[in-house]
């Protein structure tokens, strides 16, 4: 979800004012999931590595993330979603993670809607942590791992692979997202700011997705025969 600083720019707002605007577009962008059947949606709102933002714009970033979960925890759990949140939550503050805690307890008995917000999340912290628990376990005996094995101990296990990955905000990367579990994924480039995404560039992205042919190393013709 990127362009929140440059949409507030433009405007000659601080850039609060645009991370405010993009948290409203995390709401809709959550209906319209509902709305179209998406059984999974994950949401990149905090790298790794926007710790090192300055210090009063990361407190804004963490003010947004506790003031918007107590707003709308009590919706989500109505409108069958399942919340949970990935990445390093021991850097936040304890009554962040308690917030987080309780969310996650409240909504575990949904299915209808995962939703994953991804925040003092990296795909390389990802894949160390589940490379440590791996050595870990091999410590302890276990054999050594395939990848379903190296699947298993990411953060992200509870979810199938993305099929679609949307970047708002113009760049054209990946910026350390779910790097191991991206490897399928169509990549789906918009210049459209974050606090800018609507219901219909949404749905523009679904299209084009619904005319990608996934192929995952096989030939067209094999798919054919397949059906
Ligand atoms: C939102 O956009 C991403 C967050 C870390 C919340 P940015 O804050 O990166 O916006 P730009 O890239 O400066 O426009
Ligand atoms: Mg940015």
């Amino acid at each position: 979800m990127d362009g929140n600083g440059r949409w507030a720019k433009a405007r000659h707002l601080p850039r609060v004012a645009g991370h405010s605007r993009g948290v409203e577009k995390v709401r809709a962008v959550i209906e319209a999931s509902i709305a179209s059947g998406i059984e999974y949606l994950s949401l990149f709102a905090f790298s790794s590595e926007n710790w090192r933002r300055p210090a009063d714009e990361v407190s804004v970033l963490m003010r947004l993330f506790v003031s918007s979960l107590q707003k709308e925890i009590d919706a989500l759990v109505r409108n069958g979603v399942r919340l949970r949140v990935v990445g390093q939550i021991d850097a936040f503050e304890p009554r962040l993670r308690e917030l987080i805690a309780r969310a996650q307890e409240q909504s575990a008995h949904n299915s209808r809607l995962h939703l994953t917000i991804c925040a003092s999340y990296g795909g390389r912290w990802d894949i160390v942590q589940a490379a440590q628990r791996l050595v870990a376990d091999y410590a302890a005996g276990a054999a050594l791992p395939g990848e379903q094995e190296f699947a298993r101990r990411l953060s992200m296990s509870f979810a199938p692979d993305p099929d679609l990955l949307i970047r708002t905000g113009g760049e054209r990367r990946i910026s350390n997202f779910l790097i191991w579990q991206l490897a399928y994924a169509e990549l789906f480039f918009t210049d459209v700011l974050w606090p800018d995404f609507q219901g219909e560039e949404f749905a523009a992205a679904l299209a084009w997705y619904a005319q990608r042919e996934r192929r995952f190393g096989r030939t067209s013709e094999q798919l054919a025969r397949v059906g």
